[in-house]
């Protein structure tokens, strides 16, 4: 057992005891627990409809589906993520356009997506991603947008709970996906996801595409796979979300109590939330010299403290990714953020002494090590782009 544990699992016996109702209830797939779990889900992101799936992939995979994005097309999407934002883009035949990503939040950097969405040729829809937690400016999403005339598919699996400028996640565009992986802000004992939208024709479409393609009439009207969300996970979840607000904020007072302790320790740059945005801190994410990120861990795992990288490799680097769109420069500010970044253990229960244990550990390391504080080259910096990357 880890002196620091990355995460932690909630369990309490009323969630034990939803799960056995659902067990002994002989109902597992399509029943009560799901569409309950579907209502009170829409209602926590204040919109008309929500579709639970198997999955976030699935959610994004159906939603970019429900919108007819398919061969030819191209979907902006910030190179810094994880691949599942893509492979779904990938598996429609349609190809990601890599946009760089702001220096500070580490989320679509706005500059950058109007100038890939002049430069595309076929686009048609904007995939921001709430990465860590925060959300991506939703202002210069719509904007450019409703300029281009594009769709909005929030990739929000990492953003439950989270708001920016009053929009609340998996609001701002067409739909918004969220993911129930256990690591999550809100998770369902196992894999599962939701996407949220007001458009009744989007949730239509991705209910019959979860169900191999079938609408009510017992017709198989378009070609769907089974995605379907079970109701245990469904019964789980719904017991999760109600602790979502709680645990959302002391994730937020873990966060602020990283930021105090480790705001005089130069080689570490602390998360930056933005002023108007409530970040619900999916992790806490460090930058520290590149050189140093992978010993640094070695030594906190040492002491007992786990640590990940989220993510070690850009989205465009992904052999899945090179074999379909080629190697794509002029994401440099990306490529050096993913050798750069570590993830300090993060979770609603986190103490403040396993926090100060984690700090020392950092304060400790870099007093053996000394180290200047990391920098991040400007997109100007960027090399060339010839296949849909930032270009200088
Ligand atoms: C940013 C992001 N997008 C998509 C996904 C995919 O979600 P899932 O693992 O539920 O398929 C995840 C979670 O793993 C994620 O963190």
């Amino acid at each position: 057992m880890a002196q620091v544990p990355f995460t932690d699992i909630y369990v309490d016996d009323d969630i034990v005891e939803r799960a056995s109702d659902v067990l002994r209830s002989g109902r597992y797939v399509k029943g009560g627990e799901l569409r309950a779990f579907e209502d009170e889900f829409a209602d926590v992101c204040g919109t008309d409809h929500a579709v639970g799936v198997s999955s976030g992939t699935a959610s994004i995979l159906l939603t970019l589906q429900s919108l007819d994005v398919g061969t030819g097309d191209e979907v902006l999407v910030p190179a810094h993520t994880f691949f599942a934002s893509v492979s779904p883009i990938l598996t429609l035949g349609a190809t990601p356009r890599f946009v760089e990503v702001d220096p500070e939040t580490y989320t679509l950097d706005p500059a950058s997506l109007r100038r890939q969405a002049e430069r595309a040729t076929t686009p048609v829809a904007i995939l921001p991603v709430h990465l860590y937690g925060q959300m991506a400016d939703p202002g210069a999403i719509r904007s450019v947008a409703d300029d281009y005339d594009l769709a909005v598919v929030e990739d929000a699996c990492q953003a439950h709970g989270a708001s920016r400028d009053g929009v609340r996640a998996g609001t701002l565009g067409d739909a918004g996906c969220f993911s129930f992986y256990p690591s999550k802000n809100l998770t369902v004992a196992g894999d599962g996801g939701m996407l949220v939208t007001d458009d009744p024709e989007l949730a239509a479409s991705a209910r019959r595409l979860r169900n191999h393609g079938r609408n009510e009439a017992g017709e198989h009207v378009s070609l769907g796979l089974n995605f379907r969300l079970g109701e245990l996970p469904a019964a789980v979840g719904r017991e999760q979300l109600r602790h979502l607000p709680t645990w959302n904020d002391a994730r937020a007072r873990a966060a602020t109590e990283y930021g105090d302790r480790l705001a005089d320790l130069a080689p570490v740059v602390t998360p930056t939330e933005h002023e108007a945005a409530e970040h619900v801190y999916h992790l806490y994410v460090v930058r520290v010299p590149a050189a140093y990120r992978d010993p640094l861990r070695d030594s906190l795992a040492e002491q007992g403290i786990e640590t990940g990288v989220h993510y070690p490799t850009p989205a465009h680097q992904h052999p899945a990714v090179v074999d379909r769109v080629g190697e794509t420069a002029g994401l440099a500010r990306t490529e050096a953020i993913c050798d750069q970044i570590v993830s300090l253990p993060m979770h609603p229960r986190i103490t403040d002494t396993e926090i100060e244990t984690v700090c020392d550990g950092l304060r400790q390391f870099f007093a053996e090590n000394p180290a200047s504080r990391p920098t991040l080259p400007t997109p100007s910096e960027s090399r060339p782009s010839t296949t849909g990357g930032e270009s200088a």
